[in-house]
């Protein structure tokens, strides 16, 4: 058994990737072809917001974002010290200081009722990470958003697809950001990411932002970066997407069997959808829990063992009092998970956890 695995995808789509990529041969506009375009006109109709920004990778667009902003030098920027680096690492990039929140145990997204106590004159903008799988409590974030002028830009990287209160993942907040690695909800077979947003002027500087800050005629208007998405992941996307709400609903499936089974399985807040980007589970012991499953073949991963700021490149930011944050690096654990995830291998996860105390 795999903890993931992308051989199945590929073999039950491989017609239609085919045909896609060949299409793009023919053409041989592998920058900015007319896929990019197709693309973002799919995904903004998805998400139901005006626009979509196809670019080179989920990091690249929260540093777009923020460029585009104007976050910079002196900034400060909320966010969670649990998460993968790159809401910290591109908040750093701009020069501005991520301001750590406490994440809420339950959903292990952002603690909406600690954000207004770190709000300072400083502070810019609000990136909220949605985690595993589901969005944190958009109401009150926008709210606190609103009632100080900040942005927000969510980091939708592991939620493409959920919903809240029937708000896409992407279209809760002023700016949304995803990642299309292949092994995210949404994934294509390199690196791609995409921007949504309502507001027309955020958007051009986006647009303009992912390629070197060059506008239409031809002058860069902006110190931008080389954030384009390519062509060929593009068409990739295209292809796939048909096909993505019903591997939601594999997604779904598979967790509902763990969950039914399991201890302590992934809460889903009220008003929420989640779409399982990882199946993590708690556990006190687990080193003893991911030794008994190793010995019986079962691969698990840990997401995330340490606090942004316990990482040697980051030990400038402040260390600090973030309980929940620190407790869940010490007792998370991922469980194989993937839409095609076989019923026997769920099984087997399944017993091999009711074999151990945890
Ligand atoms: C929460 C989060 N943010 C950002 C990213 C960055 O996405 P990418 O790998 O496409 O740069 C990831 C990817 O793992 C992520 O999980």
């Amino acid at each position: 058994m795999e903890f993931f695995e992308l051989h199945s995808q590929c073999k039950a789509y491989r017609e239609e990737i085919a045909e896609a990529l060949g299409r793009v041969l023919d053409h041989t506009q592998f920058i900015l072809g007319e896929e990019v375009a197709l693309l973002e006109s799919v995904l903004a109709e998805f998400l139901g917001v005006k626009h979509a920004i196809a670019t080179s990778n989920g990091t690249d667009s929260l540093l777009i974002a923020l460029l585009a902003l104007g976050i910079g030098r002196g900034d400060e920027v909320i966010t969670v010290p649990f998460t993968w680096i790159s809401p910290v690492s591109m908040i750093c990039s701009v020069g501005a200081y991520p301001v750590f929140v406490d994440i809420d145990p339950k959903t292990y997204c952002i603690d909406s009722s600690l954000i207004e106590e770190k709000i300072t004159s400083r502070t810019k903008a609000i990136m909220p990470v949605s985690l595993f799988g589901q969005m944190p409590n958009f109401t009150e974030i926008n709210a606190l958003a609103n009632k100080y002028n900040l942005a927000v830009i969510e980091d939708g990287a592991q939620s493409f697809g959920s919903e809240q209160k029937g708000v896409k993942s992407g279209g809760a907040s002023l700016i949304g950001s995803t990642s299309f690695f292949p092994s995210k909800p949404l994934g294509c077979y390199g690196d791609g990411g995409a921007l949504f947003t309502c507001d027309d002027q955020l958007a051009e500087k986006c647009k303009m932002l992912r390629n070197h800050g060059k506008g239409g005629d031809q002058l860069h208007h902006m110190r931008g970066i080389n954030g384009r998405m390519d062509t060929l992941q593009a068409a990739i996307l295209l292809a796939k997407f048909p096909f993505f709400l019903e591997e939601i609903k594999m997604r779904q499936r598979v967790a509902k069997r763990y969950s039914e089974h399991l201890p302590h399985p992934p809460f889903i807040e009220e008003g929420n959808t989640h779409i399982f980007a990882q199946y993590t589970i708690r556990v006190d012991n687990r080193d003893e829990v991911a030794a008994h499953l190793a010995r019986q073949k079962i691969p698990t991963r840990v997401y995330y063992p340490h606090c942004a700021y316990e990482h040697p490149g980051y030990a400038f930011l402040q260390q600090g009092c973030f309980p929940e944050s620190e407790k869940a690096t010490r007792q998370v654990l991922s469980l194989p998970f993937h839409p095609w995830l076989e019923e026997r291998d769920q099984i087997r996860v399944i017993e091999a956890l009711q074999c151990v105390s945890v």
